[in-house]
């Protein structure tokens, strides 16, 4: 076929895609919105006068049209098209067919859910892996995460392999590949497996589509956030969002954390598939991106922001909408974590709240301030004997429910990440820090620590240190070297390269870090591990 001559022909160029001018192009365009809508409606003719040089065939576009992926899918594959095939396409006419293309051969909310780490760029996540076959052939070189958000037929995952194979050449013996014939088990056993578990046509996508036909919901209107920033906290506020046709939205968020500090920004954002929210926006003086999913009835927005320098740096996000209709409803309460036996001051946030709060047996409200018809602030009395571990807390006349937990004292502490890794950067890279939160925990009914029935409470204060993890980090000194930990709990990794300090060692280390918490006259310690490795090259939105 004359694709895969292509393909042939264009693989000596396969070493540009690990140099940075691909990454410098991978990492662009899905959030980065600009004026693309005067292009936006002419995406047809980009992709029959762009794209039709090579995949047109007897009308139809060949490979494109078979194909559902995310919006940074996509985009990624557009930036392929450039760096492989010297596909010439401009940042507007890039962001209209990724608009389009998302649009109608995209994932539906079912098919994305249950990989939004990826899409939210968590770091340290777990990759999510149906099986351990998948998992070998095509889970060792990028995450899985990046085969699980497209859907295709078997043909066209087989025609993926073949990309691979003709790219990639050593793919049949790199990344632990030589131990089976790749090739072989790659066509004819994994590509029909993934077209079982990832089709092209599926009852999810095509419901998502009538419902978009018929009525779909859009981001519009004002709405009510709740979050936490690791290392930061709680957070609380607004979001107010403007239509501005074409499924493109001004924004403007009103961020108060509990902590004191209070924050606003202003941005733009994108719903593609009628979902995905990709949004960019300056927060205080921090440019951030956005990547949350809206529900399917529109009520609810919830992800991730992130720095766009930093993506490891971000905050949890959940929205509600501001509606009369929604009287009532507590999104979250704030410290969420009270200690049995003393007072307390927390801060209910939901919409249209009323002072009339419900904590519970053993929660008194001694005293309650109206501070917004969204928020309100309770002095309380918690009985000594008020039962530990988490309850329900509601709003007198409304529907919704808010948490809280007793403890009167914390059983055992954990570092999460458990285990963690640091980039070091320089040069044009840009270092990856690792932010570690001490989780508190009560035993359960078994009165032992790290089992099953453990209370996970939520985040306490810490004060934090690292140490070298074992032996030959110690020769090494590798907690001297590697970089620093941050009072939050952030740890800073040093620069790349050669240290002459480490007799030509770079600052690589391999470090335990352990948190402290006070509670009461106790110590409890926890201890967590932190790889600090070299940087990456690239980066791309799906890893
Ligand atoms: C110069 C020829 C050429 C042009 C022009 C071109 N492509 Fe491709 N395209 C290829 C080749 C060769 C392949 C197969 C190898 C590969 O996937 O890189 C391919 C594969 C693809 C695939 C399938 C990749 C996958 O997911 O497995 C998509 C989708 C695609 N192109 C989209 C586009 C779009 C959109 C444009 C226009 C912006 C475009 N292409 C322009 C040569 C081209
Ligand atoms: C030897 C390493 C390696 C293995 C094994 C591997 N891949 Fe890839 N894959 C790559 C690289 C490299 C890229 C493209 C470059 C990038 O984005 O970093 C890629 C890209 C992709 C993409 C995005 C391409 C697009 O245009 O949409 C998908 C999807 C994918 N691989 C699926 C698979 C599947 C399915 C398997 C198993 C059959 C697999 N990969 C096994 C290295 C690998």
């Amino acid at each position: 076929m004359k694709l895969d001559r292509n393909n042939r022909k264009q693989s000596g160029l396969r070493h540009k895609l690990r140099g940075g001018g691909a990454s410098a192009l991978l990492v662009l365009a899905v959030a980065g919105i600009g004026e693309a809508s005067a292009a936006a409606a002419s995406a047809p003719e980009i992709l029959r006068s762009k794209c039709g040089t090579c995949h047109l065939e007897n009308g139809a576009l060949q490979r494109i049209g078979n194909l559902r992926k995310s919006p940074e899918g996509w985009d990624m594959t557009i930036a392929r098209m450039g760096v492989w095939h010297k596909v010439e396409v401009s940042r507007d006419e890039r962001k209209a067919l990724v608009k389009y293309l998302a649009d109608r051969q995209g994932l539906a909310p079912e098919e994305s859910a249950p990989y939004r780490y990826l899409l939210e760029r968590r770091p340290n996540a777990q990759d999510v892996v149906p099986n351990e076959e998948f998992a070998q052939m095509c889970g060792r070189c990028h995450s899985f995460g990046r085969v699980a958000l497209q859907r295709r037929d078997a043909g066209e995952w087989q025609k993926l392999v073949h990309t691979h194979l003709g790219q990639f050449p050593s793919i049949e013996y790199s990344a632990l590949g030589r131990d089976r014939n790749w090739r072989e088990l790659a066509l004819g056993q994994t590509a029909p497996q993934l077209a079982e578990h990832y089709p092209l046509r599926s009852a999810a996508w095509k419901d998502w589509q009538a419902r978009q036909a018929s009525k779909p919901a859009g981001a519009a209107g004002s709405w009510r956030v709740v979050g936490n920033r690791p290392g930061w906290g709680d957070y609380a506020g607004t979001m107010r969002v403007t239509a501005r046709g074409g499924d493109r939205y001004d924004v403007d968020y009103e961020f108060a954390y509990a902590a004191g500090s209070r924050v606003s920004g202003r941005g733009e954002a994108i719903l593609y598939t009628g979902y995905e929210w990709r949004g960019d926006a300056t927060l205080g003086n921090q440019p951030v991106r956005s990547v949350f999913a809206l529900s399917k009835d529109g009520s609810r927005l919830a992800g991730r922001w992130f720095l766009r320098n930093a993506t490891e740096i971000g905050a949890s996000f959940e929205a509600v909408r501001d509606e009369a209709k929604q009287r009532g409803r507590i999104l979250a309460v704030q410290p969420a974590l009270l200690k049995a036996g003393g007072p307390a001051t927390v801060s209910v946030h939901g919409v249209r709240l009323g002072k009339d709060v419900d904590l519970g047996p053993g929660i008194r409200v001694l005293a309650a301030e109206q501070v917004s018809p969204h928020e309100v602030k309770l002095q309380l009395d918690v009985a000594a004997d008020a039962a530990a571990g988490w309850r329900a807390v509601r709003a007198g006349a409304g529907r919704g429910e808010g948490r809280v937990a007793v403890y009167s004292r914390i059983d055992s502490v954990r570092v999460e990440p458990p285990f963690a890794y640091a980039r070091h950067g320089g040069g044009t890279t840009t270092p990856e820090s690792a932010q570690f939160e001490a989780i508190a925990y009560l035993d359960g009914a078994d009165g032992k620590p790290g089992t099953d029935d453990d209370t996970r409470l939520g985040a306490v204060p810490a004060s934090w240190t690292v140490d070298n993890f074992d032996d030959k980090a110690k020769a090494a000194e590798d907690a001297k070297f590697a970089g620093i930990m941050a009072p939050h709990g952030q740890f800073i990794p040093a620069f790349a390269g050669p240290n002459p300090a480490r007799k030509g060692l770079n600052n690589v280390g391999d470090l335990s870090v352990v948190a402290s918490v006070r509670d009461g006259e106790r110590t409890l310690d926890a201890g967590g591990r932190l790889m600090v490795v070299v940087q990456r090259w690239n980066t791309p939105p799906l890893r």
